[in-house]
């Protein structure tokens, strides 16, 4: 029997859409009936969507709320932290609590880096892809105490090429995405009993994606525009579907980086064909 089909207790966050809505879906299909799963993002109406495809695809039976949140304003943030843990029941009747950092957003692609001089604005991007995350784990851990011997807890946090390779306009995103990835892997290292997980989805055919196509810097957008026909470009449900499976085969170590396309056996790196002649760029070469 799968290991994910046990009483679980599972936020995800940015679940309204995109690769959020796909987790939250895929993970339904796989926990046992008597579970919770929060739904959260600024959209009640993309919440209730993703709610009522569980519902009537998976389970309708299945406990899913919709708990909105803004995460780029921090008296929301505070505040869903604290809701996010309520009327929930007692812990113990959860074998295993998962958290799913996927909330994000790319930033203000339409400024290159020295023009960021607006810190309400940089400050912005952070809380929703930084700040938000690190407070979220810290009143998770603290919901989830090592409640019983039996308890699993696990946290998968979204990450994203661009923490390692800089493309122009997307300096505020690529940063706060490597912070975060080391500040999981410091997490990974002090607490020995959560499992951690960097979870880079590849390519998707998202919102966020199509994004980068109004990028200020045409290399971006061109490669944004040119990489979907060309490359390995996913629906949200693949990096979701490959994320259920490294979660069931729980070979990854606690604190390492697992790749979608390694998941699915597709070997970007190999491929010489994304190399994008107009824009010289080639985002999938080998860093
Ligand atoms: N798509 C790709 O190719 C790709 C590649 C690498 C990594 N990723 C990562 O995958 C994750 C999901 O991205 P996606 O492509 O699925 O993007 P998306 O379709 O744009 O979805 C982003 C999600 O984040 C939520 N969100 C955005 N701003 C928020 C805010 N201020 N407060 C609360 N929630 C907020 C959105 O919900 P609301 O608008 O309803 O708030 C939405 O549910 C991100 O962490 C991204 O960095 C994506």
């Amino acid at each position: 029997m799968s290991i994910l089909k046990v009483p679980t207790f599972a936020i995800i966050t940015g679940a309204s859409r995109g690769i959020g809505r796909g987790i939250a879906i895929q993970l339904a299909r796989k926990i046992h009936p008597d579970s919770l799963i929060i739904l959260t993002a600024r959209s009640l109406q993309g919440l209730k969507e993703t709610a009522d495809i569980i519902k009537r695809d998976v389970d309708e039976k299945l406990d899913a709320r919709c708990v909105v949140a803004d995460m780029s304003d921090e008296k929301s943030i505070t505040k869903v932290n604290k809701a996010l843990f309520e009327n929930i029941g007692p812990v113990s009747r959860f074998d295993h609590a998962i958290l799913v950092h996927n909330a994000g957003t790319s930033g203000d692609i339409g400024k290159y880096a020295r023009e960021l001089s607006d810190i309400h604005e940089i400050q912005k991007h952070y809380l929703i892809n930084l700040t938000a995350p690190i407070a979220l784990t810290s009143a998770f851990l603290k919901a989830f105490e090592k409640a019983s011997a039996r308890l699993r807890r696990t946290i998968v946090q979204l990450t994203s090429l661009s923490a390692t390779f800089p493309q122009k306009t997307l300096h505020l995103y690529g940063m706060s995405k490597a912070a975060r990835d080391l500040f999981f892997r410091v997490m990974a290292l002090e607490e020995p009993e959560v499992k951690i997980l960097t979870y880079d989805p590849g390519l998707v055919d998202t919102d966020l994606y199509s994004s980068l196509q109004h990028s200020k810097d045409s290399d971006l957008s061109e490669l944004a525009q040119y990489l979907p026909e060309r490359s390995y470009f996913l629906s949200p449900e693949q990096p979701a579907d490959a994320l259920m499976k490294t979660l069931e085969e729980d070979k990854y170590e606690s604190g390492a980086t697992v790749r979608c396309y390694e998941v699915l056996n597709i070997d970007v790196l190999g491929n010489k064909e994304i190399f994008c002649p107009r824009s010289r760029l080639c985002l999938l070469s080998p860093l």
